[in-house]
């Protein structure tokens, strides 16, 4: 079984003397792999600073170089060091247009330049409410399939977030989680045998009082952080969290 993976997802916070203090307060945890998230501009002060934790970004652009004013391509993610990149997160699906398209050619492209992207997926309050969760989200993974092919997606870690669970202070139940992670194992597992040992991480208001629990739930392999990952302590007991749940 793979090592759990844990990421801090910075979203659009940070400012560079409070981000010293929390990148040197975030340390490798034995036996689990750690990596923090951070918006582009503080990408090279996160590799500088951060030990046995790998600097990731929190989306790229779909294009590898030339005219695309304002674009970040996966290349130059590469470049500063970086290892992983969240790709289709909801607030980017919702607030930003990126639809199942874009996020398929956004994980080519990470892929192409080499880094690991971490597939989020997810469905919304009314979508569940509606019986159609797994439905949404192999949709999703669909549309990545579909672009990348078949034996890439064991490259990929996948993050399963809840759109109704995000920033809600309450996460999704661990029977709601553990089910939906054996939907998003299985659909891998049919469509490339290598994919079915993907990580698949679990996002929406993982907190240091609830980690444990649901990082010890069936086919939980780790998690993607958002608030929580902006107080050391919290982020750290979290990691923890992840190590006690792996057996480490
Ligand atoms: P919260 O942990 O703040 O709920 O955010 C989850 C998230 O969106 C991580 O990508």
């Amino acid at each position: 079984m793979a090592q759990k993976l844990v990421v801090g997802n910075w979203k659009l916070n940070g400012e560079l003397a409070a981000n010293e203090a929390l990148l040197g307060a975030i340390g490798a945890v034995a036996g689990v792999e750690v990596a923090v998230c951070v918006p582009f501009p503080y990408l090279a002060q996160a590799a500088a600073r951060l030990r046995g934790v790998a600097p990731g970004a929190q989306t790229v652009s779909e294009f590898q170089s030339g005219a695309y004013t304002g674009e970040v391509s996966a290349e130059m993610l590469a470049d500063l060091g970086c290892r992983y990149v969240i790709v289709g997160h909801s607030e980017r699906r919702a607030l930003f247009g990126e639809d199942d398209a874009t996020v398929g050619r956004k994980t080519a492209a990470a892929l192409r330049a080499g880094l690991a992207p971490i597939v989020c997926v997810g469905e919304s309050l009314a979508e569940r409410e509606a019986g159609r969760a797994l439905e949404v989200v192999e949709r999703q993974l669909g549309a990545v399939l579909a672009i990348i092919g078949a034996r890439m997606l064991a490259r990929l870690a996948v993050a399963y977030e809840p759109v109704w669970a995000i920033g809600a202070g309450r996460a999704a139940g661990v029977e709601e989680i553990r089910r939906m992670h054996a939907g998003i194992r299985r659909w891998l597992g049919e469509r490339d045998a290598a994919a079915a040992s993907v990580r698949v991480l679990y996002g929406g208001s993982v907190k240091a009082d609830n980690a444990t629990a649901l990082f010890a739930a069936p086919g939980v392999d780790g998690g993607l952080i958002g608030g929580a990952s902006l107080v050391a302590d919290d982020f750290m007991s979290i990691c923890r969290a992840a190590a006690v749940a792996n057996g480490a």
